[in-house]
């Protein structure tokens, strides 16, 4: 399968990885604050970048994660990513993770805008979800602010290392996007999004 997919906004640019973009992602992902609530991490060496750029295709494949590359220019500030997929339910969760000079910047509320237009535009989504561990009160607060409700707790959902986490659920619904902040951000959507991550 080969996967051409990218989407626009005012400033940014989420794309497909190729095996060039291992250093910068290595950079990015070697820092242990933005790695923190991760399932992995931090990088030690170019090669786990290398690997998770190697992997990507099989898992969109697969219905497993479709990820994305956040770009400005030539510049690769994070990644972002539909998991989950629930096809029967139309459902997918979405999470994000950006190098810590890209925090407080507005990368990520137009990145979930750009993810959040392919979801109900061109996947057919009705629940875009998103999970934050209940601790990391910026990504919670990042959530809030782009239209997220927060729906309850998931206790000991995640394990990072041999620490677990509780995690906050949260969720915007095809009826309350159009009128939702990131609706407001304009999206276009180039290349084709994989026929099994097309739920409607
Ligand atoms: C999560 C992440 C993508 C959010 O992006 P961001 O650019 O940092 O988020 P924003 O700055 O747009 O929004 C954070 C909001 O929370 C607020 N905030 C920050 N720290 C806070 C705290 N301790 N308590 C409450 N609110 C807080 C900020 O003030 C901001 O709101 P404001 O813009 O109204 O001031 C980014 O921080 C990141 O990549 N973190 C590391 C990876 C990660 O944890 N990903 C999430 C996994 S669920």
């Amino acid at each position: 399968m080969s996967i051409d997919l990218r989407i626009a906004g005012p400033e940014l640019v989420l794309r497909r990885a190729t095996a060039s973009d291992a250093r910068a992602l290595f950079e990015l992902g070697s820092d242990p604050e933005t790695t923190r609530y991760m399932s992995w991490g931090p990088y030690t060496e170019i090669g786990q970048a290398e690997r998770f750029i190697d992997g990507m295709d099989g898992q969109v494949e697969r219905g497993e994660e479709l990820g994305l590359l956040v770009t400005r220019g030539n510049e690769i500030l994070g990644v972002t990513a539909y998991t989950e997929p629930r096809p029967r339910d139309r459902s997918v969760v979405i999470g994000t993770w950006l190098g810590k000079a890209h925090w407080g910047t507005g990368v990520n509320t137009e990145s979930k805008a750009l993810m959040a237009a392919l979801a109900f535009r061109g996947m057919g989504v009705e629940r875009l979800s998103v999970y934050a561990a209940v601790t990391n009160e910026r990504s919670r607060g990042a959530l809030s602010k782009v239209g997220f409700t927060e729906e309850g707790t998931l206790r000991r959902f995640h394990r990072h290392g041999d620490e677990w986490h509780d995690l906050v659920i949260g969720s915007i619904l095809r009826s309350e996007y159009p009128s939702g902040p990131l609706a407001a951000i304009p999206a276009e959507i180039s290349g084709a999004v994989p026929p099994n991550w097309i739920f409607a």
